[in-house]
């Protein structure tokens, strides 16, 4: 059984979405920024200041490949960069279906605008740091995998498509749980 995951911009809903999924599925939710912060024993806006983004980059790469290697069945929610280095592509697609929850730069603003903790969102200007990030990275979440627009939809109604798509993938409806 392969993996489901969750790709899309900062405030896309990967994480609750894939707490959803997982409840709906019963299926076991792992969070790739928590991974990180737990090898690193600190948080992800410290790893950011305090040793830069290409280090950064590279944690999350090699944690990555590492839960790729390790892991079926699993619901995993991505950090919003993980786009940017297809070798990190390349391991979740080689055991999972990568979904993308799109959201616009809009939504993606009003959802993250109580987040303190993101470090790419520390701007004067927010919003345009918002609009900058996500025209760069739109045409590599666009091919990551299956499209999923989040922007006028509740969570349910979000939580129900990405669990349809994903049986889809496998022909039926299992339930089971994998350790
Ligand atoms: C990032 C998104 C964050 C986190 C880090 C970098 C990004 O994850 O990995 O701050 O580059 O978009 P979320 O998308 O889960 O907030």
């Amino acid at each position: 059984m392969k993996n489901l995951v969750l790709i899309g911009f900062m405030g896309s809903g990967k994480s609750s979405i894939g707490r959803r999924v997982a409840a709906h599925l019963n299926r076991h939710f792992v969070d790739i920024d928590v991974l990180i912060e737990q090898r690193e024993q600190r948080r992800i806006s410290d790893i950011f200041e305090l040793e830069g983004e290409p280090y950064f980059r590279r944690i999350e790469a090699a944690v990555v490949k590492d839960l790729a290697a390790r892991t079926d069945g699993c619901i995993i929610a991505t950090g919003g960069g993980v786009v940017l280095n297809p070798d990190n592509l390349h391991a979740l697609r080689h055991n999972g279906v990568l979904i993308v929850l799109w959201v616009d730069a809009d939504t993606a603003h009003q959802r993250t605008a109580h987040k303190q903790h993101l470090p790419l969102l520390k701007a004067p200007d927010r919003r345009a740091r918002v609009n900058e990030l996500l025209a760069k990275r739109e045409a590599l979440y666009r091919a990551a995998g299956t499209v999923v627009d989040t922007c006028d939809k509740t969570l349910d109604e979000v939580v129900e498509e990405v669990a349809a798509i994903y049986r889809h993938h496998h022909g039926h409806g299992d339930s089971h749980k994998h350790g």
